[in-house]
């Protein structure tokens, strides 16, 4: 029942903001004040988390070994899996980023009548995770005609793309599905795979039940209700929140509130979370790092500055006590003056 928590705290999220909107004057907390403090503790909490991972030392590189190394010119190497310079570390960087590439690679474990123990490929993971990230950024992306005026070219096409399909009116944008279906697949593979549940944990299910929260309450404003929505409202209160005048002209649905609310929470808690990935991901040593170390002297940052004592030296230094206590020497002590 590790999801019941995180369950009964967005809904509970949901209700305040219901709840709370009905009073006057708090229109103004929930639509200006509380969208300025997440902001602010995203981009603070978001930067302070990167900034301190950046400054953490690197005391060994980290080769991956899934590639043949840069060895002998016959050899060949394997450009993306032991990047040697910077132009292939971006390669591999760029192709984890866009493509998720190391989730490709996920397999599944299972033990059948022997016992015997499998490992088989599992693309699903990739597959989902794939869904929800880009359905993710092209809702990100359509959102910002609310808030540039006008809207650039590139949101329009992203937002003509997203319709193309043209089912409904107002037209059902692909993206809605495949981030539903894909919160419900991410959540269904935590209860469902035996493994995956155990290692589950409260943080785990919040964001997803958070996000899935974001998504419903957006849904339902554009297709369900969406005769209590204005929208030219929203736009102005938006236009005016990301040029510092923000203002409430008129009444806005309370559902409006709850979405906005929820978005919040989720800014809020972003840089608290495993969510920091988003980030995270640039600064991956095994990721980051050319595979040269045999190339190359990686000296670990942390080391101490150690000046040689050679044992000649040593033996110079400490020749005379040495003598006294009957230790043999390799040089014996010059002679004396008055010998
Ligand atoms: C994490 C960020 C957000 C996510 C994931 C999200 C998600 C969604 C989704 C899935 C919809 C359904 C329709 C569509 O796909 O466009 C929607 C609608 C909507 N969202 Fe968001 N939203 C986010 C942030 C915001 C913010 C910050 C605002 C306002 C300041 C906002 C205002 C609206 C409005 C007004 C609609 C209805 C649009 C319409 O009727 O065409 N959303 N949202």
């Amino acid at each position: 029942m590790k999801y019941a928590f995180p369950l009964a705290a967005v809904i509970a999220l949901v209700l305040i903001a219901l709840i709370a909107v009905q009073i006057p004057g708090m229109q103004y907390l929930f639509g200006v004040v509380i969208p300025y403090l997440a902001m602010a503790l995203f981009l603070g909490g978001f930067c302070y988390r990167v900034i301190h991972w950046a400054q953490s030392p690197v005391p060994f590189k980290i080769p991956t070994t899934c590639g043949q190394g840069y060895s002998l010119p016959w050899i060949k190497h394997d450009k993306l899996e032991a990047p040697v310079n910077t132009a292939q570390v971006v390669a591999r960087m760029f192709l984890e980023i866009v493509l998720f590439r190391s989730l490709w690679r996920n397999t599944k474990a299972s033990v059948y009548a022997g016992p015997k123990l499998t490992y088989e490929s599992s693309k699903w993971l990739w597959l989902f995770a794939i869904m929800f990230h880009y359905s993710f950024l092209v809702i990100v992306v359509r959102h910002m005609r609310l808030f540039l005026d006008p809207v650039p070219w590139l949101v329009s096409f992203v937002e003509t793309g997203d319709s193309l399909l043209q089912i409904g009116a107002p037209t059902m944008y692909t993206t809605d599905v495949t981030i539903v279906l894909a919160l419900l697949f991410l959540f269904g593979r935590r209860l469902m795979n035996p493994q995956v549940r155990y290692i589950s944990l409260v943080n785990d299910y919040f964001p997803l039940f958070l996000i899935l929260g974001i998504v419903i309450t957006g849904i339902l404003m554009r297709f369900f209700l969406r005769t209590n929505v204005d929208i030219n409202a929203i736009k102005q209160l938006a236009v005016g929140l990301v040029t510092f005048s923000p203002t409430i002209v008129t009444e806005i649905s309370s559902l409006f509130y709850v979405h906005l609310f929820l978005v919040c929470t989720l800014l809020a808690y972003f840089p608290f979370s495993k969510l920091m990935h988003m980030g995270g991901v640039f600064l991956s040593p095994t990721r980051n790092l050319a595979n040269d170390s045999r190339m190359r002297r990686h000296v670990n940052p942390w080391n101490p500055d150690i000046k040689p004592h050679s044992y000649a030296s040593y033996e110079d230094e400490f020749r005379e006590d040495m003598i006294e206590q009957g230790i043999p020497v390799e040089k014996e002590l010059p002679p004396k003056a008055n010998d």
